[in-house]
Formats: C-alpha cells, sequence, structure tokens
C-alpha cells in the first residue's frame, strides 16, 4: 500500500530478501525448529574469548571505545587486521582498506559507486540474493550465468553477454564455496573472468566471506590476489563468518583511488562502523586468537557438514533423483529434490519443525523451483538428523501437486 507516498523511482526495486526474513519469520514460531535456514555460524562457534575480551576492551575504563569512529575504520582494527592478512591471499596495504558494516555494506558502497540504473550487472545463478537485490536497488539490471561444480561457467558468459546486446559494467561473483550452491570458481576460470571483466572495463566486485573456512582440499588464490593491485577487482570481506555476524564487521579492499569515494559515501550512510564491535574485533585479532578460532570451526563444519549428508542419504537418498553437493568448506549443501516444489515445502516444513531456504529465492527470475539451500554450520549432528527427518516427512505431507514441478 504504497500508492499514496511520493516514492522515489528506485523504492520499486527495493526486493527485500527471503534468507533474511526467515530471521524474523522464526522468532514468531513458538514450536521447536530445526534451523537450516539462516548462513549463521554455530552457536557454539562464537569464540568464548569475545566475552572475556570485552570486559577488558568495551569496561568501564573504555569510554572513548563509545565515541564515534574514524570512517575508514578504528586504528587499531586496521593495524590489526593488515597483520593477520599478512602472508595469505587476501595480504593488503592500508590504502586499500576501509572497515565496513559486514559484508553487505561492502556490497552496497560497490554499488553505490560502480551501478547507474539500467546499468547491466552479471550475477551467478544461483547466486546470493541480497548482492543481486543490492545491485537491483540501484537499478542494475542482471544477466544470470549458471553455475556448476567448478563455479559461474565463465565459459558461457561471452556468448551471454553477446546475446543481451549489451556490455557488462560489473560482474558479481561469490568465488569460494559459493553461497548457496558451496561450488569453488576454479582457477582457470578465474582468470579467465578476470581477463573478460577487464575487456568489458566491468568491475569485478570479489565477494569472498568463506575462504578461510576450507576443510578439505588445496586453497586457491583469491581474485584479489590474481588481479594483482587490478584496480578493477573489488574485494568485500566479512567477519560475520569466522567470528560473528552480530557484530557487523567487515572490509573492503580496492584500489587507493577509490578510498576517498569510499569514504563519502559511508559517511553518507553511516559515518562509521560500530565502534565497540570494531574494538571488540581488533582485540581478538590481536591477542592472536584467530587462527586457533579458524583451525577448530574449519574442523567442527567438516564433521557437520559430513552428518548431513549421511542424513540426507538415509532419509532422502531414495528419492528418485534427489541429489546434493560436496563442498569443500562454507556453510551449505545444495539439494534437489527433482519434482519437488521447494517453496510449498518450505511452508509444510516449518510446520513439521524444520527451516530451510527454498531454491527461487536464490534467483532474481525464480529458478530453480525443486532445490534448497541448507545451512549445516548453525545446527549440531544429533539436531541436523532429526532435522532432516522432519524434512522427509514434510516430503510425505505435500500435497501431490507440489511433488509434480
Ligand atoms: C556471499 C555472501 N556475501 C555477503 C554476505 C553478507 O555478509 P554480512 O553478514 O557480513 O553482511 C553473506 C552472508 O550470508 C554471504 O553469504
Amino acid at each position: 500500500m504504497t500508492g499514496s507516498f511520493p516514492l522515489a523511482a528506485r523504492a520499486s526495486g527495493l526486493v527485500g530478501s527471503v534468507i533474511d526474513s526467515s530471521t524474523s519469520l522464526l522468532h514468531r514460531q513458538t514450536h521447536d525448529v530445526v534451523r537450516f535456514a539462516m548462513g549463521s555460524p554455530a552457536a557454539e562457534a562464537i569464540p568464548s574469548r569475545l566475552a572475556e575480551l570485552a570486559a577488558d576492551v568495551l569496561g568501564p575504563d573504555a569510554a572513548d571505545a563509545y565515541d564515534y569512529a574514524a570512517t575508514e575504520g578504528d586504528p587499531p582494527l586496521r593495524e590489526a587486521l593488515l597483520s593477520v592478512l599478512r602472508g595469505t591471499t587476501d595480504e593488503t596495504t592500508a590504502d586499500r582498506l576501509t572497515i565496513t558494516a559486514g559484508g553487505m555494506q561492502g556490497l552496497d558502497l560497490a554499488c553505490k559507486l560502480f551501478v547507474d540504473p539500467g546499468d547491466l550487472v552479471v550475477v551467478e545463478s544461483p547466486t546470493y540474493t541480497n548482492g543481486s537485490a543490492t545491485a537491483l536497488s540501484y537499478g542494475a539490471e542482471l544477466l544470470e550465468v549458471p553455475v556448476d561444480e567448478e563455479g559461474m561457467i565463465v565459459e558461457a558468459l561471452p556468448e551471454l553477454v553477446r546475446r543481451s546486446g549489451r556490455t557488462p559494467k560489473a560482474v558479481y561473483a561469490i568465488p569460494t564455496f559459493q553461497n548457496p550452491s558451496g561450488a569453488t570458481l576454479s582457477l582457470d576460470r578465474r582468470g579467465r573472468l578476470l581477463d573478460l571483466a577487464g575487456s568489458w572495463g566491468a568491475v569485478v566486485i570479489d565477494d569472498d566471506p568463506y575462504g578461510e573456512l576450507r576443510f578439505e582440499g588445496a586453497a586457491l588464490p583469491s581474485l584479489r590476489e590474481l588481479g594483482g593491485g587490478d584496480p578493477l577487482v573489488f574485494s568485500v570481506r566479512t567477519f560475520s563468518k569466522t567470528i560473528a555476524p552480530g557484530l557487523r564487521v567487515g572490509w573492503v579492499d580496492a584500489a587507493p583511488e577509490l578510498q576517498p569515494l569510499l569514504v563519502n559515501a559511508k559517511q553518507a550512510m553511516d559515518t562509521c562502523t560500530n565502534l565497540p564491535a570494531q574494538r571488540l574485533v581488533a582485540a581478538f585479532l590481536a591477542g592472536g586468537h584467530l587462527d586457533e578460532h579458524l583451525a577448530r570451526i574449519r574442523e567442527e563444519y567438516q564433521r557437520r557438514k559430513r552428518a548431513m549428508q549421511d542424513a540426507l542419504t538415509e532419509h532422502l537418498g531414495d528419492l528418485a533423483g534427489a541429489r546434493w553437493t560436496d563442498p569443500a568448506g562454507g556453510f551449505f549443501l545444495w539439494v534437489t529434490l527433482p519434482g519437488v516444489d521447494t517453496v510449498a515445502l518450505a511452508e509444510v516444513a516449518l510446520a513439521e519443525g524444520v527451516a530451510f531456504i527454498p531454491g527461487p529465492a536464490f534467483s532474481p527470475t525464480g529458478r530453480f523451483p525443486d532445490a534448497a539451500r541448507l545451512c549445516f554450520a548453525s545446527t549440531t549432528p544429533e539436531r541436523t538428523v532429526e532435522g532432516v527427518a522432519r524434512l522427509r516427512r514434510a516430503v510425505e505431507t505435500l500435497p501431490p501437486a507440489a511433488r509434480r514441478c
């Protein structure tokens, strides 16, 4: 009912997020629900050390932690971050770094700087629709490119772009343990993607929140590293998956020439990132706790992935064509149940006591009607078994029409 408001044209591009709305939906439930929906770290994986550090860093003698902060980020966090990134594929320099309110703000800043109404933005299909929604909110037109086990099918991109009759302005890529498919863009495709984007003069929005959460196989260089300082690579990172999402602390790594613009854009958005949260993250990093924490959660997430795969085999393995991915890291399994309408299933499943995100939520044009994203990271193996059993019961209770989509 917005007809009587003098809304800006861009308001009609605000599509919201089925993923984020699941948090409110779950708060409203009064029965027991196993939560495979949000891409949240396990409650047990939130470092208990944060609470200990909070007493020192945010305690009675730390009044300055409640002031406004520098827009580009609080110096102790910037220093600690540069130091933990040293020697990693995301090593960077102070002139490229801007601290943000999580990865979402990095995506918003990227689109604010690069996307005009009507610009063509390439996205993976399926994609993290909060990212594509951000591009839409700036008036982008989206070009969906299919994903296989090696990530975005970059080989298909030139022809899809040719058919669109346009030159892309930006490519939004989630190269490692992609949300939602779990796929990782191969080294060869990483190189090709950078070359193609370069040939179009398009910016690559390199959104890589899960790269540090590899529990199998060998790490690949980030797009950021492969770009070697290419000004068209705009990297978005966050502590949401590696430390805690509620802190809302992340960073952007971009060409130094962009930093004044990023600061101006952020000042017109939120002035600065929450200072108590920055101080807490800085203390955690400077205390040398990150490596040990990552080692612990990688192992636990691998155990949880396997538990979910085993439970799926046990409870859904007999459904014709049922299949799921086997990611080497990250948070998600992408499950395909041929013929099952997963939007209808999500509703029945919630009543049955299990929540997940249906496939169409990951495509701006509503593709993947028989797919689902299940987060294995948040839930203990024991609860996961119960949740998948509930999912099977939900499939059984679906009306016949919803099993023939
Ligand atoms: C691919 C991707 N990008 C960005 C984000 C947003 O990160 P944050 O919660 O730090 O804003 C997420 C969170 O789920 C994500 O999966």
